[in-house]
């Protein structure tokens, strides 16, 4: 048995988790700073870096206490080093460093994206080749992945995120931050006669756009403020998410098409979507050959725990940093 303890600070979630084996969730400590950033519209740098540091030692006894166990039971630690902002990032990488350093154990740096998508053996025991849809409030990826932890992007959004667009989208209809779950709540009310565009509908790759769907939300909103006509806002947020649930089902089913994989999975914070987790249980009817591998509701947001699944991923492979592993603001797959 390897007990991996895991540090995610990357946004506004301070976390740290114990996993065993990569799949077993024995203690999961998340603080959230959501009602801090919330008066702004968004998550302020220095603000979250200086929540990560007042409740990094908190959660960190949370998750043994949880877990009942002490560091002399725990193999080795794992840490999010990128992507996201440098100075949260900072906060857990200090966090585990030290106590590595403290107790004598290895150090193992993990990709935050393929955090959300090792969170599916959660659920499942993953298996390969398979594709992956990670939507998040900063990425949205169809990433294939011909083993365990090996990525190779299929495409990307080439402007805003699908969470991202949840939330500019909630900014505009006067929504808290992050406006996902509300506006998925709304979707489920709303009946409009409208309907809003799905970009690149017809081109012949993989990648997503959401900023002109966003355009045209801003337009259909400013049009009727000019006319002084109210708004529907749950037949906006309808849809609104009938579009982007279009986009990404129609990318999804065009690489389910090309390329046969074993498992298909679902991962970021978007992926707690009903109409999305509704929409593709009902593609994947149709590849049968094809496990529907959704995260599990608990962990589709920010968390340590997805983070310890992945650093097993790396444990195994002997992929082991030293202490001067340094936060990668930046990471993508391709270097993960
Ligand atoms: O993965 P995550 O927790 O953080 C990042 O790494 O970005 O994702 C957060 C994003 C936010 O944009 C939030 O609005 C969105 O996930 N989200 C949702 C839902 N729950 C959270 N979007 C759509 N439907 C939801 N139910
Ligand atoms: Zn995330």
């Amino acid at each position: 048995m390897t007990n991996i303890i895991a540090f995610e600070s990357s946004a506004d979630e301070t976390s740290v988790a114990i996993v065993q084996d990569g799949h077993k969730v024995l203690s999961n400590s998340v603080a959230t700073q959501i009602n801090s950033h919330q008066r702004f519209g968004g998550i302020v740098p220095e603000v979250a870096s200086r929540h990560h540091l007042e409740w990094i030692t908190r959660v960190l006894d949370d998750a043994l206490d949880q877990a009942q166990l002490t560091p002399a039971d725990i193999d080795a630690v794992a840490v999010t080093y990128g992507p996201g902002l440098v100075g949260s990032l900072l906060v857990g990488l200090m966090g585990a460093k030290t106590f590595a350093m403290a107790h004598d154990l290895p150090l193992i740096g993990v990709n935050h994206l393929a955090g959300h998508i090792a969170a599916a053996n959660f659920n499942q025991p993953i298996e390969y080749p398979a594709l992956a849809l990670m939507v998040s409030g900063g990425h949205t990826e169809l990433v294939l992945m011909p083993k365990e932890n090996q990525f190779e992007v299929l495409g990307e959004t080439r402007d805003d995120a699908a969470g991202e667009s949840f939330d500019k989208v909630g900014r505009l209809l006067h929504l808290d931050y992050p406006a996902g779950k509300a506006i998925d709540e709304m979707a489920q009310r709303g009946q409009p006669d409208f309907s809003f565009p799905t970009a690149m509908a017809h081109e012949d790759n993989y990648d997503f756009s959401f900023s002109g769907l966003k355009s045209a939300v801003i337009n259909y909103v400013h049009h009727a403020e000019q006319k002084h006509e109210a708004i529907n806002a749950d037949d906006v947020a309808t849809a609104f998410q009938n579009a982007v649930v279009t986009a990404l089902l129609g990318r999804t089913k065009r690489a389910l098409e090309n390329y046969p994989v074993r498992s298909f999975i679902l991962a970021g914070g978007v992926a707690a979507n009903h109409q999305l987790r509704a929409a593709l249980t009902d593609l994947l009817k149709q590849f049968p050959q094809t496990k529907f591998i959704p995260v599990p509701l608990a962990y589709t947001g920010d968390n340590a725990a997805m983070i310890g699944a992945a650093g097993y991923w790396n444990y195994k492979e002997n992929r082991f940093a030293d202490l001067t592993l340094n936060t990668e603001p930046g990471l993508d797959f391709e270097r993960s």
